[in-house]
């Protein structure tokens, strides 16, 4: 029998298709958020194991399909919970995941509990380990529009403070990655 992380999995592997096509890159997006969480929860044991694998896969569960007014953190709560009422998941770990899955953005809500820290830490971490910044710029460039990208990189280093340690280590990461797009947005064709 399939566990309710693997259901979760294939559930967001499930919208993917369902939209027939992965315009931000989800799915390597989620592979390396899962690495990172695993790295984490080896290094913060006390952490509920399930909760944040569980809102790993959810998180980003209401991004397609696009175009959408509604912010994907909104609607992945909102498909999260009507999963896990599906699995007949314990009410309170549901409100621990969906606390996490509302969070993982660092904007409206912000991360109060453990697992909501680690969730919205592996979130931006992971866009720091994976192609993201550039194929954001690249996509940028070829719309002729501003780069959103430094924004992008900024926000994602700010939400890595709730683990000064690791944020500390990642920082050369982020120094050369501003200085990788900068190289990348002098080349001049589109
Ligand atoms: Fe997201
Ligand atoms: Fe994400």
């Amino acid at each position: 029998m399939k566990s309710v992380i693997e259901k979760a999995k294939a559930k967001f592997f499930q919208m993917v298709d369902d939209f027939g096509s992965d315009p931000f890159r989800l799915s390597p997006h989620l592979f390396e958020a899962e690495k990172w969480a695993n790295f984490m929860l080896e290094k913060y044991p006390r952490a509920d194991k399930e909760v944040v694998l569980l809102s790993v896969w959810l998180h980003d569960l209401g991004h397609y399909p696009v175009p959408t007014d509604v912010d994907h953190a909104v609607r992945s709560e909102q498909r999260a919970k009507e999963f896990l009422k599906k699995q007949k998941y314990p009410k309170e770990k549901m409100d621990a995941v969906l606390h996490c899955v509302r969070s993982h953005r660092c904007r409206d809500v912000m991360p109060q509990s453990f697992e909501a820290k680690i969730v919205a830490f592996v979130d931006s971490a992971s866009h720091m380990t994976g192609p993201m910044y550039l194929e954001m710029a690249g996509d940028d460039k070829r719309r002729n529009c501003e780069l959103r990208v430094y924004e992008k990189i900024e926000r994602d280093f700010r939400d890595l403070s709730s683990f000064p340690e690791i944020q500390s280590e990642l920082k050369g990461l982020y120094a050369a990655w501003k200085k990788l797009i900068k190289a990348y947005e002098r080349i001049d064709f589109k």
